[in-house]
């Protein structure tokens, strides 16, 4: 899979060669490339913004620039990916659909936004995403671009060494991940529960089925009702 960023603060992605991204890198299954939107533009102020039409607050980003860097960067198998808060809201589902995509290319916007017209064109020549990090408000796209980069670079086949793991984790099944021990079985007056000394299987699987639904129920109601699963809450330690 080929990334791509274009945004007006390339150093934002320096941990691309870290850690996840780094090792997707090294085996091969991803290059990314890096791209300073002011490297699109003609005039001598590099400049990438003007004021609102309609008046308002803040300024807008420019639509030249943004054509040029797609003209640049775009081709057959690319989705353009937006991040904004105006888009839709990321989930693994979602993740799971991107880590298909040949090529993405994410812009970066700042200030009040993009101008209409770059996502407009965009979907002329391109498959578009406009995805929203959650609802809250960040200073620019970038930070959401590189959240979105890890959680789809780790489902890429061949990244993960144990699939069992991705089986397991939060959101896949459309839970939360149950609660994890380690040893020792016993620490600061907190003990393992029982139940995960025992060596039953079955009971242990039943155990992590209903506390994770319960994890769920307590902290997003609104993912058990989409899973349609109902729990018995009990009196499962939900923290
Ligand atoms: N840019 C600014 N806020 C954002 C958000 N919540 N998600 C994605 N991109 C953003």
């Amino acid at each position: 899979m080929i990334l791509d960023y274009v945004s007006i603060f390339p150093e934002f992605f320096a941990p691309l060669q870290l850690s996840l991204p780094g090792k997707a890198v090294a085996k091969g299954l991803v290059t990314f490339g890096v791209h300073d939107l002011r490297g699109y533009t003609t005039d001598r102020h590099r400049t990438v913004d003007d004021s609102p039409y309609g008046g308002g607050a803040g300024m807008v980003m420019k639509p030249g620039p943004w054509g040029e860097a797609f003209d640049d960067l775009t081709g057959p198998g690319t989705t353009i990916v937006f991040t904004t808060p105006s888009g839709e809201p990321f989930d693994q589902r979602m993740a799971e659909e991107l880590a298909g995509a040949e090529h993405l290319l994410f812009a970066c916007g700042r200030y009040e936004g993009i101008d209409q017209r770059v996502l407009d064109h965009a979907r002329e020549r391109a498959v578009v995403r406009e995805i929203s990090l959650g609802d809250y408000v960040l200073n620019g796209g970038e930070v959401a671009a590189l959240a979105i980069t890890e959680a789809v670079v780790r489902l890429l086949p061949g990244f993960m060494g144990n699939a069992e793991s991705l089986v397991e984790e939060s959101h896949a099944d459309g839970l939360l991940e149950y609660p994890v021990y380690t040893k020792p079985a016993s620490w600061r007056g907190h003990e393992v529960p029982e139940v995960l000394l025992s060596g039953d299987h079955g009971r242990i699987a039943a155990w992590r089925r209903a506390q994770a639904e319960a994890r769920t129920a307590e902290r997003r109601p609104d993912l058990l009702a989409r899973t349609g699963v109902v729990s018995g809450l009990g009196d499962l330690d939900v923290r």
